[in-house]
């Protein structure tokens, strides 16, 4: 266990896991060998982040976004979120972990919608940690979904604040994420958890996902354990940040 290594720790880490095609050109591989990497190292960061006792983890494996690129490439990452599934199932259940899909997941097969219901329903239980695998995720579609839901439930207009809003996302329930990390070099949040990362601590760092391990884990939450933050609020003098304000 490598609970109390560092402090503090985040709560809840989102990853932009980007990177996967850049390291198969660079071992002379397919960019779906290079996907396949990528959900390879899946297993080990949920693994690390456990043992660190993250609660919260949140990873970006398929964006709205991506449906344009080649379909071989759509039906491979497609297939690797079915194997991911079944092999997490197995591994959530045996570590207490709870696993979540967040997304627009009716646009998804009758098929791939069953085995997602199955393994939260499975996991349910889970109270050591919980896993999000955010797949066909946009920020700015979760943001319209969450509208069009509130309209439909004819939510008064002053009955509209935060909280309730937070009910409506995909993420209801869940903390917002303290730190967001992306790999493969690319400085912006690309539509990832658009309301949530409002007020979240950043990590980017050029480490290929496929190369992220548990060396560069712990450089990230040691930078994130001396971030300062403030929410809006004043610095404390001679130490961390008070929250007093936005
Ligand atoms: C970006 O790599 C990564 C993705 C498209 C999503 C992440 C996917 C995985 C980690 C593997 C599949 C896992 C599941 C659960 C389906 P990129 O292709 O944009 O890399 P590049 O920028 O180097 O081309």
């Amino acid at each position: 266990m490598r609970e109390g290594k560092i402090s503090p720790l985040p709560k809840h880490i989102a990853i932009i896991m980007d990177g996967n095609g850049r390291w198969a050109r660079g071992q002379g591989l397919s960019r779906l060998a290079g996907h396949r990497a990528g959900a390879d190292n899946i297993h080990r960061v949920v693994e690390w982040l456990h043992e660190y006792g993250i609660k919260y983890l949140t990873l970006w494996a398929f964006s709205t976004d991506n449906w344009i690129r080649p379909r071989r490439e759509v039906f491979g990452l497609l297939r690797l979120l079915n194997e991911v599934i079944d092999r997490e199932v197995t591994s959530c259940l045996e570590n207490g972990i709870r696993l979540l899909i967040l997304g627009q997941i009716d646009e998804l097969s009758q098929r791939l919608q069953s085995k997602i219901k199955r393994a939260i329903r499975l996991t349910r239980n889970g109270s050591r940690m919980v896993l999000c695998i955010a797949f066909n995720y946009g920020g700015r579609n979760e943001i319209l979904d969450a509208v069009r839901k509130i309209i439909k439930d004819r939510v008064p207009a002053e009955g509209v604040d935060e909280a309730l809003f937070n009910d409506y996302l995909y993420t209801a329930g869940l903390p917002e994420p303290d730190l967001v990390i992306r790999t493969g070099g690319e400085m912006r949040l690309s539509n990832f958890l658009t309301w949530q990362a409002a007020y979240s601590e950043y990590y980017f760092t050029p480490t290929l996902w496929p190369d992220f391990d548990e060396a560069e884990i712990e450089k990230a939450l040691l930078d994130y354990s001396q971030r300062e933050r403030r929410f809006g609020g004043l610095r404390a003098r001679g130490g961390k940040g008070t929250r007093s304000g936005p």
